[in-house]
């Protein structure tokens, strides 16, 4: 969506700091032996107390409040009840809707206590996806967002796993644009101010690729090793991104 009033603002805002806070209140209860199901129900809960619904149930009907990946599994996870153990990564996405607004989040987490190479992954991957929503002002080619990611990760010798895009969402959960987190020159359409957009870099230690799991949801990495992915919504400007769920 392109925000074009006050109002819609405020909406988005409000959508935005929801997602942001079931976020939090999930990674804040990451630890080795909590279940991804126990995260998903507290997710649940939260979204129904503050009136917001599910944008993975509403839009695809998928099996759980919110998109939980753990190991070799980079996303649209599906909630289970196997216990979390030391030394993983967990990646929780969060998208819901309010008053017919939609926004997007997402967040990588150690379980426990993670290898140094684990926790590299992490804090290049959070940082990728600072620089590249910086980056992406109003005038900018789409394809800057994945010039960015490109160059943060080859610095750090990470791999970026191809066919998981960033993208338009407000009036809906996925939109256009699709905006490649791999650096693709044919992508010149130019950013507007207003646009309501995502930026969400998936970065590997080991894998470019993933496949769909037999239960037809789960994405997992071919060649194993961790992924780690971290997204925000946010109105593109002529200067500094409104980031709305942070
Ligand atoms: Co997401
Ligand atoms: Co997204």
């Amino acid at each position: 969506m392109t925000i074009d009033n006050k109002d819609q603002l405020a909406q988005l805002k409000a959508i935005g700091a929801i997602c942001r806070d079931v976020l939090a209140a999930m990674g804040a209860r990451v630890a080795p032996g909590v279940t991804p199901l126990e995260l998903d129900t507290m997710a649940g809960e939260m979204l129904a107390e503050r009136g917001a619904t599910s944008a993975p149930k509403l839009a695809y009907d998928f099996p759980g409040f919110t998109c939980i990946s753990v190991g070799d599994a980079v996303a649209h996870g599906v909630p289970d009840d196997i216990p979390l153990k030391e030394g993983q990564l967990v990646n929780i996405d969060v998208s819901a809707e309010k008053d017919g607004v939609f926004a997007d989040t997402g967040s990588s987490f150690a379980v426990g206590k993670i290898s140094p190479d684990l926790q590299k992954l992490l804090d290049v991957t959070r940082d990728a996806q600072r620089k590249a929503m910086f980056a992406a002002r109003a005038g900018q080619p789409i394809s800057t967002v994945g010039k960015v990611v490109s160059r943060e990760a080859k610095k750090h010798g990470l791999n970026i796993i191809q066919g998981l895009h960033s993208h338009g969402v407000g009036g809906w959960i996925h939109e256009e644009p699709d905006i490649p987190t791999i650096y693709d020159p044919s992508k010149r359409e130019r950013l507007k101010a207003g646009q309501v957009i995502t930026v969400e870099p998936f970065l590997s230690t080991h894998s470019k690729h993933y496949f769909e799991d037999d239960d037809g949801w789960t994405l997992r990495l071919d060649k194993g090793g961790f992924g780690a992915q971290f997204e925000h919504t946010f109105v593109v400007t002529n200067t500094a991104p409104i980031v709305v769920t942070a």
